[in-house]
């Protein structure tokens, strides 16, 4: 992985000017919603987003219609990530008839999409601002010049990502922190869209990485969860991704976790990482795609069958409970019942604490797209439902194999199924709710888990740390 140009302070410090400009405009939205699809690097930079957009001098407003910047942070990994994301593009239309002054703003993913944000614009006019993955830090400018050239601004970006440093942020919570750790991928698997929309590969810095996670600590985050696409191929100053998280592991951080990581770039040091850190929590998100040979090749993703399985076994050598978790996709175009028997099989096999499962969804501009797909959807809706059953008993038995125990949990959030409770992950990263309320946020609790249902457990507070 290259290491790349990182944005220059002199472009940051315009960008800051940017966002002073803006908040001495008296017709300024005074109020900002920002509506996050897709994946975790989204939502970090959804953060990034917010943090300048108060900056700005917005405050955030919880309820949608009721504030005057409304923001779209895009999906498009999946056809119906695209259609939610234009589904809630035309509400907004009717939104802005009865508030005209609204401003609305469009980017990510979806709009990084070849020939996306010309359409947008050409059939959504009432959309004020489309920007799209490489250009987030400019967002002070883009508002600044909707605001005084009173017309929609385009701008996406054809060129590579750079690696961008200190915007201002606003975190979800200062207790479960994200970090980024690279950009982009290389890897080019047959049916994803994301090396198109997110870049080529890059890293940051390790210092950087470090002083992040080091500030967080000194804010209060007891848990971090780097990121990436591809967070183990990461490879910033010459230090590979292990290194990386023996350095992070030495800041004292209580709870490490990563994701997301290819099996091709699971290197032997890295296994050993979970037997050695402190801090990493046993738990890892290790998408496996597909459970035949053929498929995975057609895929491109670089292993086979036999070389997951053999770096299950290798983590459970070192980490017997390690909490496994995958995503499956269905129906890859020209995927035989059989080959789809060996993903069943491979599933019974591993046996993971959870899988995300995808029925196949053409992404155009991707090589799979061009593949003869001859399965009809009736079939594949068959075989997903085959295996998200599978799964469901296997994910029940693995949590029901924790009642009894003893468990230290990290409070995450006030429950919303069940009143009166919070919830919060074990180490291996199941999510156990329990009576409580907010003040038990951020808080280490040890519980007692006392029932398992399908993807939750409940448990009972046995004694808190102090
Ligand atoms: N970088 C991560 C995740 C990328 S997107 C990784 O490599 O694992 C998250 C998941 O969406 C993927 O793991 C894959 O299972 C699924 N996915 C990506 N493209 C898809 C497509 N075209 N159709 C169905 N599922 C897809
Ligand atoms: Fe997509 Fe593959 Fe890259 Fe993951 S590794 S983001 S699935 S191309
Ligand atoms: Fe979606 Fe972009 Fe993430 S396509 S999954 S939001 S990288």
């Amino acid at each position: 992985m290259k290491e790349r140009p990182i944005v220059s302070e002199q472009e940051m410090e315009r960008q800051r000017a940017f966002m002073q400009s803006v908040r001495e405009r008296p017709e300024r939205p005074r109020s900002y919603h920002i509506v996050s699809m897709g994946c975790q690097m989204n939502e970090r930079d959804s953060e990034s987003v917010a943090g300048m957009l108060q900056a700005m001098g917005m405050r955030p407003e919880p309820v949608r219609e009721r504030a005057d910047l409304i923001l779209y942070n895009t999906c498009c990994v999946r056809e119906n990530a695209e259609n939610k994301a234009l589904g809630n593009v035309i509400w907004l239309k009717e939104l802005k008839k009865d508030k005209p002054e609204l401003m609305i703003c469009v980017g990510g993913c979806m709009t990084q999409e070849r020939g996306m944000a010309a359409a947008m614009k050409a059939k959504y006019p009432f959309i004020d601002l489309i920007y799209g993955t490489h250009n987030l830090y400019r967002l002070p400018e883009y508002i600044y010049r909707v605001l005084t050239e009173r017309r929609p601004v385009v701008e996406v970006l054809d060129i590579d990502g750079e690696v961008v440093e200190g915007m201002p942020e606003a975190r979800r919570n200062r207790f479960n922190a994200f970090v980024n750790i690279m950009y982009g991928c290389d890897n080019f698997c047959t049916y994803c869209i994301v090396p198109y929309v997110r870049g080529r590969e890059r890293s940051r810095q390790p210092e950087a990485v470090l002083e992040e996670c080091r500030r967080l600590r000194d804010e209060g985050a007891q848990e971090i969860m780097l990121l990436g696409q591809n967070v183990n191929s990461y490879r910033g100053g010459g230090a590979a991704f292990a290194e990386l998280l023996y350095r992070v592991d030495g800041l004292g951080i209580p709870r490490i976790r990563f994701m997301t990581s290819h099996p091709k770039d699971l290197s032997d040091e890295l296994i050993a990482a979970y037997g050695e850190l402190k801090h990493l929590m046993p738990q890892l998100h290790l998408p496996v795609q597909s459970g035949s040979d053929e498929i995975l090749a057609r895929m491109n993703r670089c292993y086979t069958r036999e070389h997951y399985l053999d770096l299950v076994k290798r983590l459970r050598a070192v980490v017997p409970e390690i909490g496994l978790t995958s995503d499956i996709i269905v129906g890859f175009p020209g995927e035989t019942l059989e080959q789809f028997e060996e993903t069943m099989r491979l599933v019974r096999e591993v046996r993971f604490d959870a899988a995300y499962t995808f029925i196949y969804s053409p992404r155009k501009g991707t090589r799979a797209a061009e593949y003869p797909d001859d399965t009809p959807y009736e079939v594949k809706s068959e075989r997903i439902q085959r295996l998200i059953e599978l799964q469901q008993s296997i994910s029940l038995e693995v949590l029901q194999a924790q009642v009894g125990r003893r468990e230290r949990v990290l409070v995450e959030a006030v429950s919303t199924r069940d009143e009166g409770s919070v919830g919060g992950k074990t180490p291996r990263g199941h999510m156990v709710n329990f009576p409580g309320d907010a003040s038990l946020i951020g808080r280490f609790i040890d519980l007692e888990i006392t029932s398992a249902g399908r993807n939750t457990l409940r448990g009972r507070q046995i004694k808190t740390e102090e």
